[in-house]
């Protein structure tokens, strides 16, 4: 069985890229078969790690096609592999929109793709239909949430909002997955724990329980920027640290723990060696 993992948000800039190439890294280094694929028709996870190999295809072929034939290419991280996103004219959003199926050709594709453990997907930072292609081929979903009020009060309206729309395509077999919010980038002078307690009771009456806050928080630190200019996953970037915030290496694990408590990781990633 694969598991397949939407990074998505209603709003642009807020971490997703960064989250889905480090979600892989780790993943990846743990022993795991990962893909990753660039669903945004911006390429920023394509060039996030250099690959290894580059197939003929990427994206644009998988979406369309509704086939991983030569789309897969290899990154420099072993059992790391990735789509690349190859849409510089932007006709795929387009296509999509005008194709009665376009919206669950990625998630057909899936069911017919073998050898991999977890499938991560960067999806664009703005509702679209390629953004529904993204989330509908998707068993659970991840968003990241910049922990200021109004940007979690925005969270929780377009997500939800997102989530209705999507909502009737369980009647064609593409029921949208379990929703889990990350509060990401928090930096020390915002109270992390009133900030999750305000979005848990705001999104949880409104979702019905269909959404979900990790206890996990991602702190705001120069080392997601570093390990991404290295092009490194950051776990490997930044192992340990000084003071209360939590190194990345550990921020990740507690992630990978709370979210797929299923997955094993080997001892030295969880720093108990
Ligand atoms: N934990 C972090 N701490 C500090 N900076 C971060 C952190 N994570 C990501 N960043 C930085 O935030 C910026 C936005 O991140 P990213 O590109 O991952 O967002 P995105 O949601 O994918 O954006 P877009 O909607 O444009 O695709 C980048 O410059 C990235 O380096
Ligand atoms: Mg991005």
């Amino acid at each position: 069985m694969t598991l397949k993992i939407t990074i998505t948000s209603t709003k642009g800039g807020v971490g997703k890229t960064t989250l889905t190439a480090n979600l892989g890294g780790l993943l990846a280094d743990a022993g795991n078969r990962v893909l990753l694929v660039d669903a945004d028709i911006q390429p920023t996870l394509s060039s996030y790690y250099p690959l290894e190999f580059q197939a003929p295809d990427g994206l644009h072929r998988l979406v369309t096609g509704g086939l991983f034939d030569g789309t897969i290419s290899g990154t420099v991280i072993p059992n790391l592999d990735i789509v690349v996103s190859d849409d510089p004219e932007g006709s795929l959003e387009n296509w999509v929109l005008h194709t009665p199926d376009g919206r669950v050709r990625m998630k057909q594709a899936l069911k017919n793709l073998s050898g991999y453990d977890v499938v991560l997907i960067d999806t664009q930072g703005a509702v679209g239909p390629l953004q529904d292609v993204g989330v509908l081929a998707a068993d659970l979903l991840v968003s990241p949430i910049p922990p200021e009020i109004l940007s979690a009060r925005e969270f929780a309206r377009g997500t939800l909002a997102m989530l209705d729309r999507l909502e009737p395509m369980k009647y064609l077999g593409a029921p949208v997955g379990h929703l889990y919010g990350l509060i990401y980038r928090m930096d020390h002078t915002v109270d992390a724990r009133r900030v999750a307690d305000g979005l848990r009771k705001a999104t949880f009456a409104e979702s019905h329980g269909t959404i979900s806050i990790l206890d996990t928080v991602i702190p705001a630190t120069v080392a997601y920027r570093e390990a991404a200019t290295g092009q490194v996953p950051v776990h490997r970037w930044e192992k340990q640290r000084r003071g209360p915030t939590p190194c990345a290496r550990e921020t990740m694990v507690a992630l990978v723990q709370e979210l797929l408590p299923h997955v094993d990781l080997p001892a030295d990633l969880v720093g108990e060696i």
